[in-house]
């Protein structure tokens, strides 16, 4: 459930025109609903009542600083993969206690500054990242807090691109050397084993693959007691989907059952990194027509938006609903339309066929489902600004990353010494 409806004909958020919000920031912009990000991570939240859960936001999917605080102010943590995701999550009020630090390849600067933040944990995903972990850790005088992520070679039958727990993913230490690798990390200076992580993939719509994963853990968590090695935390990873389109993903709540089914009796506390259900449809794109073009084969609608702002459908072809901010009045006729940026690749399209009423120039265009993985994707090809982010509550919106300016994008630039 989210907070953008047609109210008086109008598309609005949490009761706000988006026409009122575009009036005063132009288009292109996204847009965030506080009560949506709010709600689901109360969803989530729920979902996990009765264990000894830490709920980590997914930095990665929305990073803003405003977008973090709300999620904060409920007691979110973070799951961070970069050192500057780590600076974020700090600097938008996030104690090292609740931040879990991912990914596949972190620099030995990244590992020394999660420890100075005696960070809740770093998920080590290789033997020499372990290494090199123990003799940073060793270096400081510190210990690290780790769980070792497993790849439990599991098919998240989501998008090749977005899956990981598969044995030819990068990610993570093959299950079948988990034990092996366990031991050792036991007996190395510097680090505190507490833990397992495992994160099988994005945008899972089934909760087999979770199923299939959850009992690898099990088994190792139970291999591992045999020899001594006890496992307090496990991280569950994120992924569970969001409707873009038709597809109907599990419910939080169901995730949360199989959770405390397959995995509530082992003596654990978890974490959770859950991204897109916490942000995905909490955010929309807010786009204006330049103009329509009606080729030989196809209608185009051209709009300020493109692939730079929102990179989802070209590079994963993902589907994102479109629908005008002006409500189609009941005798309006809709005729398919693909709707176009004014990139100069034919890639840079939000959706094709899709229906739309004649639009005008300055008309304005919702694209759905836009807050997780947006406009932390953005870019600035075509030398295109960086598009504002606004963050909506109640009556109340902030701009909550200002449009840069061209000259903002040039002054960026050096000249060398010898063009001058
Ligand atoms: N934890 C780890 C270790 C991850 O790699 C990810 C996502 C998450 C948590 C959060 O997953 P979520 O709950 O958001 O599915 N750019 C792609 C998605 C990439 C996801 C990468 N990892 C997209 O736009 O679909």
């Amino acid at each position: 459930m989210n907070h953008f409806d047609y109210v008086n004909g109008e598309l609005t958020v949490e009761g706000l025109r988006l026409s009122a919000l575009a009036d005063a920031v132009g288009t292109p912009f996204f847009c965030y609903s506080s009560a949506t990000l709010e709600r689901h991570y109360r969803v989530y939240e729920a979902a996990f009542a009765g264990l000894d859960a830490k709920i980590c936001f997914a930095l990665k999917a929305n990073s803003n600083q405003s977008v973090i605080k709300t999620l904060a102010r409920l007691g979110a943590g973070a799951d961070v993969v970069s050192g500057g995701e780590l600076e974020r999550a700090l600097a938008a009020g996030i104690t090292g206690g609740k931040i879990v630090f991912s990914g596949v390849g972190k620099s030995r600067a990244e590992m020394a500054r999660a420890i100075e933040a005696d960070i809740h944990q770093i998920n080590v995903e290789s033997l020499p990242e372990l290494e090199t972990l123990s003799g940073v850790a060793v270096n400081m005088g510190k210990t690290a807090r780790i769980a070792l992520r497993v790849n439990p070679h599991v098919d998240a039958n989501t998008h090749a691109k977005i899956t990981t727990g598969k044995a030819e993913n990068k990610f993570g230490i093959d299950w079948t050397r988990a034990k092996e690798v366990y031991v050792k990390a036991a007996a190395l200076p510097g680090i505190e084993v507490t833990g397992i992580a495992m994160h099988i993939g994005s945008q899972l719509t089934d909760l087999a693959p979770y199923r299939a994963a959850f009992l690898r853990l099990r088994d190792l968590v139970c291999d591992l007691k045999q020899i001594g090695i006890a496992v307090k935390v496990l991280d569950i990873g994120g992924g569970l989907g969001i409707p873009y389109d038709k597809e109907q993903p599990p419910l939080p709540a169901d995730y949360g059952a199989l959770v405390k089914e397959l995995l509530g009796d082992l003596g654990c506390s978890f974490t959770c990194e859950p991204g897109r259900l916490i942000a995905g449809n909490a955010g929309i794109l807010v786009t204006g027509v330049i103009c329509e073009k009606q080729g030989e084969a196809r209608r185009f609608v051209i709009v300020d938006a493109a692939m730079n702002d929102l990179m989802r459908p070209t590079l994963y072809d993902s589907y994102h609903e479109i629908i005008p901010v002006r409500q189609p009045a009941p005798g309006d006729i809709l005729t398919p339309a693909d709707i176009v940026g004014p990139v100069c690749e034919t890639g840079d399209s939000f959706g094709t066929d899709r229906p739309l009423p004649a639009c005008a120039p300055g008309d304005l265009i919702a694209i759905l489902s836009a807050g997780a993985y947006g406009a932390v994707m953005s870019s600035t090809y075509n030398t295109r600004p960086l598009c504002p982010e606004v963050l909506v509550k109640g009556e109340s919106y902030a701009v909550i990353r200002p449009r840069q300016s061209v000259e903002e994008l040039i002054a960026g630039d050096k000249i060398a010494a010898w063009l001058e």
